[in-house]
């Protein structure tokens, strides 16, 4: 028996440890899968309308450490997570993604000399400003599993020295996720609460500090989504920090004005519902980035860089930065072509089949 500590932490990590753990609770003679929560992400909104939507079990432990400077919230997780691993003495402990939770949780295990497998292991964007890259980078180092979703995340990481038997290329859990709630989300109501009709609005999310923390910086976006909102109305399910700071920048009365309705961040079916029937997504998310592809739906990446390039190579992203003038010609690029281009392609394995991928490379690398 294979205990198996999931750990969860923020709002993109509840997808991935979703059919992860419905999995091992499968194949309940093979493992004992724990859920440790670090409560990094703590609203309702964040954190707890993704249990229900997801049906993921309630924690088995909740670290209830919230919201502090990287340094404070990484050092808080540390510090409760490591007489959970002690007492429990777990054979794998399972991080996912990028956030602070990864590497706080994965740091713990390494000096314990406990086993962690990092799902979503080598992506790079190669842009260090960016906490996420940071994270990646020094989860990947300490793990000893490394379980990938694209081909060239296993390329970047044999271009840092790591050995290959240590990585696996199983496909995009995330994609297990909506595969497998794309028909519940069809009981949703969120596009009749707001009245749109499928493939006349588009939506838009925005959270990364590099686009909202700056006045001018997340002004001059602001600005070209209010021209591109004149053509197509815009949903926005705004973050937290990025609501404060439309409040903080003075920027309230300008959004409410406008063709882009502000609204509270939406659990995962409701969005699931909203995004896949937009005409066109605008975004800085990572997920969003493979969730269009997945669906073809079109999507803008308003970062400079991407450390999910298969999005592009094989799908719907297109790399348009934050420059406004070029959001805009790329938006109505988009709105003018009489259908987007269908020559796109899901990405190998991202077929809704990598949980059990994972769940074998558990049991072979005991
Ligand atoms: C974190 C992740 C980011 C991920 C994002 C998704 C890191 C370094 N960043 O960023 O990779 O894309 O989650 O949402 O781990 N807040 C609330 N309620 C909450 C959580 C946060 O109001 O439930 C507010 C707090 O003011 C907090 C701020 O949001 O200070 C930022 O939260 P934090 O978890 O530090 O980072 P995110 O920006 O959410």
């Amino acid at each position: 028996m294979h205990k198996v500590l999931n750990i969860v932490g923020a709002r993109p990590n509840f997808m991935k440890i979703a059919p992860i753990q419905r999995e091992m609770l499968r194949r309940s003679a093979e493992f004992l899968p724990l859920i440790v929560h670090t409560g990094q992400h703590y609203d309702a909104a964040m954190s707890d309308s993704f249990f229900v939507d997801l049906g993921i079990p309630e924690p088995d432990f909740h670290l209830e450490v919230g919201s502090g400077s990287h340094a404070v919230q990484t050092a808080k997780i540390m510090t409760a997570f490591e007489p959970v691993v002690l007492q429990e003495n777990p054979d794998w402990v399972l991080v996912v993604g990028d956030v602070n939770s990864t590497i706080a949780c994965a740091l713990v295990c390494a000096k314990l000399g406990v086993k962690i497998a990092h799902v979503e292991a080598g992506l790079r964007s190669r842009d260090r400003s960016m906490p996420e890259e940071i994270n990646r980078i020094l989860t990947d180092a300490i793990s000893d599993l490394l379980l990938t979703t694209s081909e060239d995340a296993d390329e970047n990481l044999k271009a840092e020295g790591v050995a290959v038997d240590k990585i696996k290329f199983v496909g995009n859990v995330m994609i297990d996720s909506l595969f497998h709630s794309l028909k519940l989300a069809e009981s949703s109501k969120i596009r009749k609460t707001l009245s749109l009709e499928e493939k006349k609005y588009a939506v838009l999310t925005l959270h990364r500090p590099s686009n909202v923390d700056d006045e001018t910086v997340f002004s001059g976006l602001l600005n070209a989504l209010f021209e591109i909102s004149e053509k197509l109305p815009i949903v926005f399910p705004a973050h937290p920090r990025t609501k404060a700071n439309i409040e903080k920048f003075g920027l309230t009365k300008k959004v409410a004005a406008s063709n882009i309705k502000l609204i509270e961040p939406l659990g995962y079916l409701d969005f699931m519902q909203l995004y896949s029937g937009a005409r066109l997504v605008l975004t800085d998310s990572g997920g969003l980035q493979e969730e269009t592809t997945a669906l073809s739906i079109p999507c803008l990446t308003l970062r400079e860089n991407t450390e999910r390039p298969i999005t592009i190579s094989h799908g719907t992203n297109v790399l348009v930065g934050t420059n406004p003038e070029k959001i805009r010609r790329a938006a109505f690029g988009v709105l003018s072509a009489e259908t987007f281009s269908s020559d796109k392609k899901i990405p190998p394995l991202w077929d809704g089949c990598a949980a059990g991928r994972i769940c074998d490379v558990l049991i072979q690398k005991r």
